[in-house]
């Protein structure tokens, strides 16, 4: 077999800390290791449709193992519905054509989910492509972890321990929210890390009233605050039934019109959500007589200088990423398994979430120590 001699890489979704960290991993390996040749794309699947591409020498791949984002840019464009002139349109076969243009053997994504789909679209409209996954919301499925997770949870832990201390002093309920659509991995590992009190997440709904309750037992044993480890997806059992059966006649609708109305009616329980977390406070407020606070992490969860941990997941698979391209194995995201790393089919990890189950292990952990998940 003909061995990969130019790689493409880019970034896309969301940012994650790490990013650069794996763009190293891939490249020294690739460069230094295999003597290929690098091409970087700006700002995600766009980059290649727009031609937005950088070579990356040694040079470009130095100094960039600490720093926070990533130095290519990304973009949430997907290749099959890019907006163009204002239109979303299909740019699958622009990006076939200009892999080939720019002379590619293999194309590297990293990306969480999203990425995951439009890596697999695009190796079964023939290119080379290999992903890695990223997200702080460890939701990518098929890999013990993604990078980014880690960093982001230290920083929500410490966000949460900042909030005790005011949250004491003022005998207050604060409510923190944190990232996590789909997914409570990080509000639940920062909460469990942090010790919240109350740890809600978007696969267990909950009940206001039993919130409620477990903070006044606190008050009755005379502590007078709280604090609440929310995820943005987090829903009451009421809001939950109404997303689950949007969700279901999406997946079981019979025509085009029908799974665009369920769209709508998901998105607009979407906007509904939004503001949840200020609703849970008042909420909060009103049956507990406790004053209560919100503080929405948001962003700062996904900036800065990446933690150890992240930086080594990231170089691992980044490193073994160009090894597998240089094997010529294709059309798999490189996961993270055990010390190691495994080439799963991306058929496998596509369109797939890794939620955390009801029964994990850190769920159990967090009701022995008697914290409320609000169920
Ligand atoms: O997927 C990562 C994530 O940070 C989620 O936790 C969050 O809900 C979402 O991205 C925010 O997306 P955007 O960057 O498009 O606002």
């Amino acid at each position: 077999m003909e061995q990969a001699k130019r790689i493409g890489i880019l970034t896309a979704g969301g940012d994650s800390p790490g990013l650069n960290a794996a763009i190293r991993g891939v490249g020294k390996t690739a460069l230094g290791f295999y003597g290929m040749e690098i091409v970087g794309f700006r700002d995600g699947f766009r980059g290649l449709v727009e031609n937005r591409r950088l070579r990356l020498d040694k040079s470009m791949l130095s100094g960039i193992l600490t720093v926070g984002g990533t130095i290519l840019g990304t973009s949430r464009d997907k290749p099959h519905r890019m907006k163009i002139d204002g239109h979303a349109r299909d740019m699958t076969s622009v990006i076939v054509k200009n892999y080939a243009k720019f002379g590619l053997d293999a194309l590297v994504c990293l990306g969480g989910g999203g990425t995951q789909k439009s890596g697999l679209r695009l190796a079964e409209a023939g290119l080379n492509i290999i992903t890695l996954p990223k997200t702080i919301d460890n939701d990518v499925a098929m890999t013990d972890s993604s990078f980014g997770f880690a960093t982001a949870l230290d920083i929500a832990t410490d966000a949460i321990d900042r909030l005790h201390s005011t949250a004491h002093s003022h005998h207050r309920i604060i409510v923190a929210e944190i990232m996590g659509h789909r997914a409570g991995w990080l509000a639940l590992g920062a909460g469990i890390a942090g010790g919240a009190d109350v740890i809600l997440i978007p696969e267990i709904p909950y009940h206001v009233e039993k919130i409620a309750e477990a903070i006044r037992r606190r008050s009755q044993h005379g502590t007078n605050f709280s604090i609440v480890a929310v995820a943005e997806g987090a829903k009451g059992v009421d809001d939950a039934r109404a997303f689950a059966a949007a969700e279901s006649r999406k997946d079981k609708a019979r025509s085009q019109h029908e799974r665009n109305e369920a769209k709508l009616e998901l998105a607009a329980l979407e906007a509904k959500h939004a503001g949840n977390t200020l609703r849970l406070a008042g909420q909060l407020e009103e049956l507990t007589h406790l004053e209560s606070r919100v503080t929405i992490l948001g962003y700062v969860q996904r900036g800065g200088t990446p933690s150890a941990a992240d930086r080594l997941l990231a170089t691992r698979l980044g490193s073994a990423c160009a090894d597998l391209i240089h094997e010529g194995v294709f059309g798999v995201m490189v996961a993270a398994r055990g010390d190691g790393t495994e080439p799963v089919p991306l058929e496998k990890v596509a369109g797939k979430r890794k939620t955390v189950p009801p029964n994990h292990p850190w769920v159990e952990t967090a009701r022995r120590l008697g914290t409320c998940l609000g169920d």
